[in-house]
């Protein structure tokens, strides 16, 4: 069966929130440390610390929001320790992730100083599971106070006179889990009253987000929701395609036919989990006006041969280029309720944008896919309706093509669209109604073998090229993704 799909231009579904498009960058690994900051003494070349060349390709991908400092790291993060001269900073263990000592070099400052130069908004997670209210409190006193009080003065003595503009806020993180094992009746309490003190100070207004659910944890989000949804803006939602399963995820790279298939079907559960969540969401607030924020997600592997298992350090094949274009296409079109996405994680962690060896630098397939699909921030999405063949793995479905359309300020139009077969081009007969357009144009991400990934000695070898594979066809299109592929397709008027 061929794949059909409609594209009505001129059927709008609001706006596709920019933040959809948002990172994660934790103290773990080496996410932080060599992966973004040197320091201002390295040979490596760097602006106040921050190596220069992964600066400039995360330039290119307009990053909306990055989330900081954890993750896990976040609820054992003192942030005290982390401002004031860098030589006097507190050394501390990395509990979570290897062990090893955390310099707090990369504090607050580093942290907005490396969102300004990204042009990104910052997405401060504070600490519940071993913090306390006092101190997250004291913290959003240091960033956003303008005026005379201890916190604020202490910013100026540390060289920032001005108060920043912090507008995301996380109120602890994974607290079911790392975040302090707690039960969602206890969280919810606790939420309720350290969010209390987190303070709007002059025009800044801050979005509040509640610690949410682990995968199908349906009770978390249900007595949350229940309990608290009057006191946050967004609820999180954490969830990550795990191929072999949480103990033993599967390798990165050396994986076979039937990983291919699960990891496909799994990148396409989370429309159950979103759907299942906002259900609930929907029970206790019908306007939307809590967020789905789905702070955490990716593609998690073991970690590279012979490389420290707490710095969940992955390679990123063409599989991971589909399933960051499955997931972001499903995060688009259900944007009625989700208005960020971060994926975890931005450099050298995860399924990484970048990844860093010493002073060289490679794009992964999961960074292409970032690029190509940036058309859709804030965008006006537009209706798609697919009819595709289901492809099926151990008894459970899922579809071959997907796909999502957004509506450009110049009116132009793009669809991402995704094939999951590795084995069999996707025939699409693409109905176009409700504009008369002009010109095609696209760009395709794919490869010839499934494992194909990019290297520091060939960087290479997984990258966008000009995509042909279409013709006019009585009004509508008639396109051919090839097998594994990544499509973004531009329809000009
Ligand atoms: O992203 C890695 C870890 O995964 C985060 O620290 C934690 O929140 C999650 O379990």
């Amino acid at each position: 069966m061929g794949t059909k799909v409609v594209l009505n231009a001129d059927v709008s579904r609001g706006k596709i929130d920019k933040n959809i498009y948002g990172q994660f960058a934790e103290h773990l690994g080496r996410c932080i440390y060599e992966g973004l900051w040197v320091g201002e003494d390295s040979l490596i070349p760097n602006t106040n610390g921050i190596r220069n060349d992964v600066l400039a390709a995360l330039k290119n991908l307009n990053i909306p929001v990055l989330r900081w400092p954890g993750g896990c790291f976040a609820d054992e993060y003192h942030w005290k320790d982390g401002v004031g001269p860098r030589q006097e900073r507190k050394r501390m263990v990395n509990t979570h992730w290897g062990g090893v000592v955390e310099n707090n070099h990369f504090g607050t400052h580093e942290f907005m100083k490396l969102c300004e130069l990204l042009e990104t908004e910052p997405y401060i997670n504070g600490n519940v599971g071993s913090g306390t209210v006092q101190e997250m409190s004291e913290w959003v006193e240091y960033m956003t106070f303008d005026g005379e009080s201890p916190m604020a003065n202490w910013r100026k003595e540390n060289g920032q006179e001005k108060p920043w503009n912090v507008k995301y806020f996380g109120v602890g993180n994974e607290n079911w889990g790392c975040g302090g094992n707690m039960r969602p009746q206890y969280y919810a309490d606790l939420y309720r009253r350290f969010q209390t003190y987190v303070r709007n100070y002059g025009d800044n207004k801050i979005f509040k987000i509640a610690g949410g659910a682990n995968v199908a944890d349906y009770q978390w989000t249900e007595t949350l929701m229940r309990e608290a949804n009057q006191m946050m803006d967004g609820l999180s939602l954490h969830y990550y395609v795990h191929p072999g399963g949480f103990w033993n995820k599967g390798d990165a790279v050396r994986f076979d036919d039937k990983e291919w298939e699960i990891s496909m079907q799994k990148a396409y559960y989370i429309e159950e989990l979103i759907e299942k969540h906002s259900t609930i969401m929907d029970k206790y607030d019908p306007e939307k006006r809590v967020a789905m924020i789905v702070d955490e997600w990716g593609a998690w592997y073991d970690v590279e041969p012979g490389t420290n298992p707490g710095f969940l350090y992955q390679q990123n094949t063409v599989r991971d280029a589909v399933i960051a274009g499955v997931s972001l296409n499903i995060f688009n079109n259900h944007n009625d309720r989700i208005k960020m996405a971060n994926i975890a994680q931005m450099v050298n962690v995860i399924q990484a944008m970048v990844l860093t060896e010493e002073d060289k630098l490679l794009l992964t397939p999961t960074y292409h896919v970032f690029k190509m699909y940036k058309v859709h921030q804030d965008a006006e999405r537009i209706a798609l309706d697919i009819d595709t063949k289901m492809l099926e793995v151990d008894g459970a479905a899922y579809p071959q093509v997907n796909g999502s359309a957004s509506k450009a300020k110049d009116g132009s139009i793009h669809i991402s669209l995704t094939n999951a077969d590795k084995d069999h081009q996707a025939e699409i007969d693409f109905d176009i109604r409700g504009v008369d357009f002009a010109n095609v144009s696209g760009e395709v991400i794919t490869s010839e073998k499934m494992n194909d990934h990019n290297t520091f000695d060939n960087p290479d070898k997984v990258k966008p090229v000009a995509f042909t594979a279409f013709e006019n066809k009585g009004g509508g299109l008639k396109v051919t993704l090839p097998p594994m592929s990544v499509v973004v397709l531009k329809v000009t008027i």
